[in-house]
């Protein structure tokens, strides 16, 4: 049994890891209706920072790298690291944008788990994923 359960942790961290695009399970015509929330600090359409980076391809880029930008210590850092935007980091991001990265300069928070999951699906789908 514990050999099975050791396999079985060990697809579920693989699974946790590599985020695909089949793993968006939420609305992206609702998610368009969420994005409106965020269009007072980001725009998706062009790539022109607001108050906050343009978020034109973000599904799937990596953390801090918009040029110009003047981004917080721990989004320059994820940079370093390589942390790409997914379904899982944006869904750890957005609930709670000050636990997830040092100094963050996000102060809004997304909250409702069906508006997390609908707002991803819209990023996604106009990432052209
Ligand atoms: C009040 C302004 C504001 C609102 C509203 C806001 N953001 Fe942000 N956002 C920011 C700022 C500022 C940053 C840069 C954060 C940093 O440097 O720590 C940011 C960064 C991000 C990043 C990381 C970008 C990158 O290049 O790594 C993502 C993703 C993001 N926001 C998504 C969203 C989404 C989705 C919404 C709506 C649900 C939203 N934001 C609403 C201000 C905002």
């Amino acid at each position: 049994v514990k050999f099975v359960t050791a396999i079985f942790a060990g697809a579920m961290v693989l699974a946790g890891s590599a985020a695909y695009a089949q793993d968006i399970t939420g609305d992206a015509e609702a998610g368009e209706k969420v994005f409106r929330k965020c269009k007072a600090c980001h725009t998706i359409e062009k790539e022109q920072n607001k108050v906050g980076p343009h978020l034109v391809g973000i599904y799937g880029r990596t953390a801090g790298s918009v040029d110009g930008y003047k981004y917080s210590v721990g989004l320059k850092k994820f940079h370093d690291e390589g942390l790409v935007w997914n379904v899982e980091t944006l869904t750890q991001y957005l609930p709670s944008p000050k636990d997830m990265v040092e100094k963050s300069k996000m102060t809004f928070k997304l909250t409702k788990e069906k508006e997390i999951a609908d707002v991803i699906a819209y990023l996604a789908h106009e990432s052209g994923e």
